[in-house]
């Protein structure tokens, strides 16, 4: 694949992994993008997983003939972008390793020794002139880890943006960029909002034609759509007009009074009501949808003088990614101490900015008239404040 005449793409596809960095499912399978700049000097953009080693190293020999690069630029040391740097040195023994000193650190927690003792430790606003092309660094902390940089090439207009604007799955399947982007992002770089908006902020003065981040497709095409979401994103506004609902249920009580709030705002004519049961679905699709929606309903019950652990797992998921700027209502479940909506509120208790909506269904053990009467004021509260 040809970003441009002088820059290749090297990365490999993964329709082997379980699950991503351990616990998140990818049914279309993962890439890792690595490339190649050809000028007078070659250099070669991050590694690729342990189980490619072999294949990229072949792309690389493709790409590169008998030509040995002069850089291994690296820009991440998360071990799907670093893990065959080990390889790489001992296949071109001669190649300078271009980091951050943080990164060189890491190098040697995770192979146990100095790599190479060729090497260029790099700082935020550094320049390496590979001939015609020039590069310049670019510090990310936190996006995702605190050693990133990503790389600007003033010649082609590229940006390689490390993890951002990346997404799960291969890039021989095709699928929906947003869908798998929100979910990777909201995942993994999440809780790092205000530090990808400083990202943003430094990439805004650049001239950017193509994205090459290290998962994912190439971006050519509208980066002005890509960029405006990694905005909302960030700075954790509502994508999406609508309402989650997020219940989790062990005899289907619960799962009747969430299904049935659904079915009235629905009928309310709310612009999307999305409705999930925690233990059943996707966490990590789940947790993206509270994100995503300006308004979510908590519907869980008590469990062992708390929560049911879904809901506790959820919850958690929530607050160490900092959600913030919401608005929550709650439905809880008990048969004979019903304490869950105090124990989600004090969960709650780190995030900012949220509003709880007043109206709150208590239900003992099933639905009867009284717990349906509030069913129908928290509807009718919600329709009015998220439905018109
Ligand atoms: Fe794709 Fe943070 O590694």
């Amino acid at each position: 694949m040809e970003i441009s005449n002088a820059i290749k793409y090297v990365g490999v596809n993964d329709h082997n992994i379980d699950l991503f960095e351990g616990q998140y499912i990818v049914e279309n399978g993962m890439a890792y993008n690595s490339y190649v700049i050809l000028d007078e000097k070659t250099a070669v953009l991050d590694t690729v997983d342990i189980g490619f080693t072999g294949e990229w190293l072949s792309n690389l020999k493709t790409v590169l003939g008998s030509r040995q690069p002069d850089y291994l630029i690296v820009q991440h040391m998360e071990p799907d972008h670093s893990a065959s740097i080990a390889s790489f040195t001992e296949a071109y023994p001669d190649t300078i390793i271009v980091a951050s000193a943080t990164a060189f650190n890491m190098m040697k927690q995770f192979f146990g020794a100095d790599l190479s003792s060729e090497r260029l430790v790099i700082k935020d606003g550094d320049t390496l002139s590979l001939g015609s092309h020039t590069l310049t660094f670019l510090a990310a902390p936190m996006v995702h880890w605190p050693e990133v940089m990503v790389t600007y090439d003033i010649l082609d207009k590229v940006l390689f943006s490390a993890d951002a604007f990346g997404k799960f799955g291969a890039l021989d399947v095709d699928e929906d960029w947003a869908c798998e982007a929100r979910r990777y992002y909201i995942g993994i770089v999440g809780k790092y909002g205000m530090q990808v908006q400083n990202l943003l902020k430094k990439v805004s003065a650049l001239d950017i034609q193509t994205i090459c981040p290290l998962h994912g497709p190439i971006l050519k095409e509208n980066l002005g759509y890509y960029l405006n979401l990694y905005q909302i994103w960030s700075s954790y506004s509502v994508e999406t007009e609508g309402v989650f609902i997020a219940y989790t249920s062990v005899y289907g009580h619960t799962k009747k009074a969430a299904e049935l709030l659904a079915d009235k705002l629905r009928t309310m004519g709310c612009p999307k009501v999305s409705i999930a049961d925690l233990a059943r679905e996707d966490m990590a699709e789940c947790v993206e949808d509270a994100f995503r929606y300006g308004n979510i309903v908590l519907a869980t019950t008590t469990y062992n003088a708390g929560i049911f652990p879904f809901m506790r797992e959820f919850i958690n998921h929530l607050t160490e990614r900092n959600f913030q700027n919401r608005t929550v209502a709650f439905i809880e479940n008990g048969s004979w101490a019903p304490t869950a909506i105090k124990t989600m509120k004090a969960l709650l208790e780190p995030c900012k900015n949220l509003t709880y909506i007043e109206n709150e269904v208590h239900i003992k053990s099933a639905l009867n008239e009284e717990s349906l009467a509030q069913l129908e004021e928290l509807a009718a509260e919600l329709g009015k404040e998220w439905c018109s």
